[in-house]
């Protein structure tokens, strides 16, 4: 069986080394730090793609939510191969209007939902509060999304990185990669602590540094940028028991089944800097305090920032390319929690298979480029 290095320790990297080591693959993971630690962490692991939609991303929509129905296989499976249960939390989305503006906002989302056969239901302010009673009195109405879910993306990346290694998978830390070797129309390895180190595959899952990766051809440079997100982590406590995943105007709150209360996120064109800001955590609390008044009064725990990859087109960059055995995984942007079994799944099919997926179709990094050959 052929060998395959994957650039990238994020969850898009160890989920793609889980699956491809489980299916015999020999399998190297490299990683630059420690892995799990970039945007995968500091994600909120939302699995929302009925709440995120916006009205032109139909295709980016469609592909969510067919990785949302494979996350109950997914975890299962991961359960069986690592002992650690990484449950699938289905609490819901709200998302509550409190002005004029608001709701005729929601509104135009509702119907453009509805019109689409999606499942989602227009409530009425007191029906929204009784839906989730730490709404702010202020609430005018609400869409209520009952089968959008959330995970433990924290826990998912350390039962990720167990199953990899329990499947034979080898996870190398601090081994930043270097270079990726191309000879005559094909990858050959890469460099790394300057020694080659030889594979058939490479797959690029190197997160917003994707870009950055030397000795990709020019042409074929992913073209994914950093998208910083701040979020803050509040203490639940008895004075504001939020148990709905609350989606209300520039701002989200988020109950994790560890006590946090996420309040994100802070979306900002800032290259590759990842130092909090008292500007943009004031505003999150802010609009966080005007959705869920009884935050006021919770301790902070503390603030984390990623960068997201963000691709020109905010879709993923999921496939092969014109170099034999170079592959691309990156550009998952705001949904790549959600979008891992997908991309686990479906890619290592087609890296194994030599088939292309049809899931995938479209996705892939030729949308960007013209074919070299
Ligand atoms: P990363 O987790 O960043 O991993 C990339 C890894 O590649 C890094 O560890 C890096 O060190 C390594 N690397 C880079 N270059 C090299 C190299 N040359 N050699 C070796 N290693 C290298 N998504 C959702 O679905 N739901 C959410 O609710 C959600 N919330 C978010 C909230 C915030 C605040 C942020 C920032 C993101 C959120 N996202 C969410 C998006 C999601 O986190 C990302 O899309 C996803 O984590 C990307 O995973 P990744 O593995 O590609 O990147
Ligand atoms: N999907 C949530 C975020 O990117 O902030």
């Amino acid at each position: 069986m052929s060998k395959t290095i994957v650039i990238g320790g994020g969850i898009i990297g160890l989920s793609l080394g889980w699956q491809l080591a489980k299916k015999g693959v020999s399998v190297e993971i490299l990683e630059r730090g420690k892995s799990g630690t970039g945007a995968s962490f500091a994600a909120a692991g939302m699995l929302a793609p009925q709440a995120e939609m916006g009205f032109d991303d139909i295709e980016l929509f469609y592909l969510c939510r067919k990785s949302l129905e494979m996350f109950p296989k997914f975890t299962y499976e991961l359960y069986e191969d690592c002992g650690i249960k990484v449950e699938l939390e289905k609490t819901g989305c709200i998302l509550p209007g409190f002005d004029r503006d608001d709701a005729e906002r929601l509104r135009r989302l509702y119907d453009f939902r509805e019109k689409i056969g999606m499942p989602v239901l227009w409530v009425s302010s007191s029906e929204a509060r009784e839906i989730e009673p730490f709404l702010s009195p202020k609430c005018t109405g609400a869409i209520w999304i009952d089968d959008d879910a959330q995970i433990n993306n924290r826990k998912l990346l350390d039962a990720l990185k167990i199953a990899f290694e329990k499947c034979g998978g080898k996870l190398y830390e601090d081994h930043e990669v270097e270079n990726v070797n191309i000879k005559n129309g094909k990858v050959n390895g890469v460099k790394v602590h300057g020694i080659e180190v030889e594979s058939d595959n490479v797959i690029v899952a190197g997160g917003a540094w994707s870009k950055q990766i030397p000795g990709l051809p020019e042409n074929l440079l992913p073209p994914v940028r950093p998208v910083k997100g701040q979020i803050i982590n509040l203490r639940l406590n008895d004075s504001c028991r939020v148990t709905k995943v609350i989606r209300a105007p520039d701002v989200y709150l988020l109950p994790k089944s560890d006590g946090r209360l996420i309040v994100g996120a802070s979306c900002e064109e800032m290259g590759f800097d990842v130092n909090p800001t008292a500007g943009e955590i004031f505003k999150l609390l802010e609009r966080g305090w005007e959705a869920v008044p009884a935050i006021y009064d919770l301790p902070i725990d503390s603030i984390d920032v990623g960068l997201r990859p963000g691709s020109r087109d905010h879709m993923p960059i999921v496939g092969d390319s014109d170099i034999e055995g170079l592959f691309f995984a990156t550009g998952h942007y705001r949904n790549g929690i959600l979008l891992t079994p997908i991309t686990a799944y479906e890619l290592s099919e087609w890296i194994i298979s030599g088939n292309a997926s049809s899931a995938l179709n479209g996705f892939g990094i030729s949308r960007f480029y013209k074919q070299t050959a």
